[in-house]
């Protein structure tokens, strides 16, 4: 596990909507939080584009196949194609909907690469995030759910899904690498990212992601209120 400075980024309330990202391993059950908490938003009338990474974007598209579908890829290079996607992504999809008030929910986002490229790749957490951060103008999430979970189970659900892509496929010792990072990220800027226990039910975790967000939701756009 590496230690996780955090440097100095463009405050994440320069717009007036709100950054949502759900982080964590393979496997976690973020697609599926992602969804329920798009679908509890917009019932009670909040717009919200629901994005992820990589492939948000029709470059990304491209990118996610490069990435994921390909053979290796030398660590550096992967490294610089996730920041290609990120920064194409934030300037011609999650900035534009910010600016507009839209509650932007990101399957993934800049912590991911800090923990797969960064740490489990041994690239470097600093210099990875900085990457990101020069990428995308320094947009930092303003909340940000680790969902985590044992590797052994995120291993038992990716695996029920079927087709497994290149990373999915990565050894034990490197999925136990990256929830340590992920963690070790969390303990850093506890006021961005809080952890959520993803080994429970599906309901219990969504209801979980939901208390994390609503304080946010609340003072920005006067929506719920619970947990405030
Ligand atoms: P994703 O589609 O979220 O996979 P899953 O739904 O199985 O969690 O992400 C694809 C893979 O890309 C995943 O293994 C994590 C990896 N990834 C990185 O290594 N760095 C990054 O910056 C991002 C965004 C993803």
């Amino acid at each position: 596990m590496s230690q996780v400075p955090v440097p100095p980024a463009r405050g994440a309330a320069d717009h007036p909507g709100l950054f949502l990202t759900l982080e964590g391993g393979d496997g976690v059950g973020k697609t599926t939080q992602v969804r329920i908490l798009a679908e509890t938003l917009r019932a009670e009338g909040v717009e919200v584009l629901v994005t992820r990474e990589p492939g948000g974007t029709a470059l990304g598209a491209e990118i996610r196949r490069l990435l994921l579908d390909g053979d290796h890829v030398d660590p550096r290079a992967e490294a610089l194609l996730y920041a290609a996607d990120r920064a194409h992504h934030v300037a011609t999809l999650v900035r534009p909907a910010l600016e507009r008030g839209v509650v932007v929910v990101s399957d993934r986002y800049l912590d991911s690469s800090v923990a797969y490229q960064g740490a489990a790749r041994s690239l470097g957490v600093e210099e990875v995030r900085n990457l990101s951060l020069w990428a995308t103008g320094g947009l930092l999430p303003d909340r940000t759910i680790l969902l985590d979970a044992d590797p052994a189970l995120a291993d038992r659900r990716a695996g029920g899904r079927g087709g497994r892509d290149r990373l999915e496929r990565e050894p034990g010792a490197f999925r136990a690498a990256l929830r340590e990072q992920f963690l070790a990220l969390a303990d850093a800027e506890p006021e961005r990212i809080v952890v959520v226990d993803a080994a429970r039910p599906v309901d219990a975790v969504a209801a979980a992601v939901r208390r994390a967000f609503d304080p946010l939701l609340a003072a920005r756009l006067g929506v719920g209120g619970e947990g405030v």
